[in-house]
Parts: structure tokens; sequence; C-alpha cells
């Protein structure tokens, strides 16, 4: 399949992870995650590698896996630690493929490919999950659709006047000048909007509804599938940091070649013990994400029969723009068969 292999992936929320085993499919293998006893989350291919059975139906038996087949044991790293056939004796190719995890910021990092090249350094931050000014909302849905069409959906923000008008139409947004700069691999884009009405989102949390905002909006899209948000209104010529925010993160996985993992969340710096405002940004997670864009993407997946966009000679609209110049990023990582540059790596 055509993925990326050595990047950094979103597995998982952190907290999903218990020391019960659990699969997920990423990429287009199959993965077992769980926590060691001293609470480390690690990944193993969920393959035994006898005849191929899903390790995550075995048993645990402290750190080890036992195979639900036929008893093979596993430790964390996946070595083989027990044979309880014939001479007991453990074949050389009786290991499972460990990939490295890293918990940063709440979640879960895999890197599914050539282990010596996981930077830990080329994680894309997510610092405000974290930090205990913000209050974050997290959750994920699994789309049927290819990869790259998720990321369109993310980086095309006007398709919020048509499939979310009702939750978010916003003619600000639209006309306002979306200034993208690249930095490296990432995409940067910038949208200040000064002096207007309270964009719908934002108008219900503020204290004054009559006054006039300065909004903004950016957003940093780091390849393969990573994006965070900042959004906000501050009263007009207030400074920023004083303004309402939400700091948005949107992480995508490929799941398999027809489907996406959608991680997501939402951390505001404002009512943080407020179970309305809870409520309602949950009610937009639910009905904006999986009622609207999901529906949407599964039968734009559906009637393009192919994950191969442009073979399609597709429209290319003014605001496609931020995606177009993501796809030719991850066609070009594709090719160099490589992950974003890191520092020490040749120009
Ligand atoms: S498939 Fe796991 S021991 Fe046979
Ligand atoms: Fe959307």
């Amino acid at each position: 399949m055509a993925f990326i292999r050595n990047a950094w992936y979103m597995a998982g929320w952190a907290a999903d992870v218990t020391e019960k085993c659990m699969s997920r499919m990423l990429l287009g293998e199959p993965v077992l995650m769980y926590r060691l006893a001293g609470g480390k989350a690690v990944a193993l291919s969920d393959r035994c590698p006898h005849r191929f059975a899903p390790l995550s139906k075995g048993n645990r038996d402290g750190d080890i896996i036992e195979c639900f087949y036929h008893g093979l044991r596993f430790d964390g790293s996946g070595a083989c630690v027990k044979n309880p056939h014939g001479d007991g004796r453990i074949p050389p190719n009786a290991k499972v493929r460990s990939y490295p995890l890293v918990e940063r910021d709440t979640i879960l990092w895999i890197w599914m490919g050539e282990a010596e090249r996981a930077d830990e350094t080329c994680i894309p931050e997510f610092k405000f999950l974290s930090d205990p000014g913000y209050r974050a909302l997290t959750g994920m849905n699994t789309v049927g659709a290819y990869y790259e069409l998720v990321t369109d959906n993310l980086l095309d923000l006007s398709h919020i006047n048509f499939l979310h008008a009702a939750y978010q139409k916003n003619d600000d947004l639209m006309t306002a000048e979306n200034r993208i700069t690249q930095d490296g691999d990432a995409l940067v884009s910038k949208r200040w909007m000064p002096d207007i009405m309270g964009p719908m989102f934002y108008r219900q949390h503020l204290k004054d509804k009559t006054k006039r905002v300065d909004y903004w909006l950016n957003s940093r899209w780091d390849p393969p599938g990573s994006m965070s948000l900042d959004v906000g209104v501050t009263y007009a010529g207030e400074p920023v940091e004083k303004g309402l925010r939400g700091l948005g993160t949107h992480v995508i996985t490929p799941e398999t070649e027809r489907s996406t993992h959608y991680f997501y969340a939402l951390a505001r710096n404002h009512d943080l013990d407020n179970a309305k405002v809870d409520a309602s940004i949950r009610e937009w997670q639910r009905v904006g994400f999986k009622e609207q864009d999901q529906p949407m993407l599964e039968d734009v997946q559906r009637n393009m029969g192919t994950t191969d966009l442009m073979s399609l000679n597709p429209v290319i609209l003014q605001p496609d723009n931020l995606a177009m110049r993501a796809r030719r990023v991850i066609l070009r990582l594709l090719q160099e068969g490589k992950a974003p540059p890191r520092d020490g790596d040749a120009a």
C-alpha cells in the first residue's frame, strides 16, 4: 500500500490503551497495544508468527501474552519466551514485530517504518492537550475513505459553509485572505479577520454578543496526517491573549487503503468547568464529524471508486490550494520513501 512508512502516526489516545489487549488496524497492519505492569504502552504486530492468530485474543500472564491458538508466549518486546511444544526450543523466527511507540501530550505515536529511523524529535507538537489552562474534549471516528480524502476535508474549510452550515456558517472566514507558508514539509495557514461580528461558533460563548471582535484561524499541517488549529476571538482591538481560544487537534492515520482513523480534540481556554459548553462542543463533534463529514467522505470514496483523485481529472477550485499543496508534499515524501527531513539529514 502506498503509505509513507517512515513517519510518526497517531496510534490512539493514550487513555484508550490500558492493560487490556487492544487491536487496531494501522496502515493495513493489525497492531496490538497494551500497557506493561509498569504503565509503559507497547505496540506489537497483532499476528502470531506461527499461524498468524491475533495475539490480542490471547491470555495475559503479567506482561507475557500467550497465543490463544497454540500457546506460544511472547513478552512486551515481541520475543518468544516459551514454546510449550516438542523439546521447547524456541525457533529463531518465533518473533513478533515490535513498533516504536511514544506517549506524549496524551497521544500515542507509532512508527511503522524502519525502526532505526524513528526520531522522537520529529513528533508533531500538541502540548496544549496536557496544559492545565485548557480543557480538551477528545474523540475518534473511523471513516470509510482513503486518508488523503480526509486530509482534503480538513485542509479545505470552504465546506463549512455548506456541509456544516447549520453549525458553523461563516462568510467572514470564506472571504478572509489565507496566507499560506511552508515550514520544511509543514504547511502553515493564517487568517486574521479584524473587527467583525462574533462568528456563530463563538457568539454563544461571548459575554457581550453585541460587541465586534477580532477573529483568527491558524493551522499547521505536518505530513502525513497531523493538523493543529488555533482559532479564537477577542473583542476588537484587545490582545489575543485575553480572548476565547480553541486549539484543535485533527490527526488522521490510515487504517487501510479505504479507511482512516480520525482522531480529534478541541482544547479551550474558557468555561473550563462548564458542562453546558462541554455538551455543545461534544454535540458539534458528533454531528459535524460523525454525521456530516464522515458520510460525505464515504459517499465521495464510493463515487470515486479509486484512491487516485488526480486520475479522475477533478475540478480544482481556489480553496483547494492548501489540500493540493499537501498532496504534493505527500507524493514527494512517498517518492523519496522517507520521513520528513530531520536535523542532521543532508539537505
Ligand atoms: S498461531 Fe499462535 S501459537 Fe499457533
Ligand atoms: Fe468538516
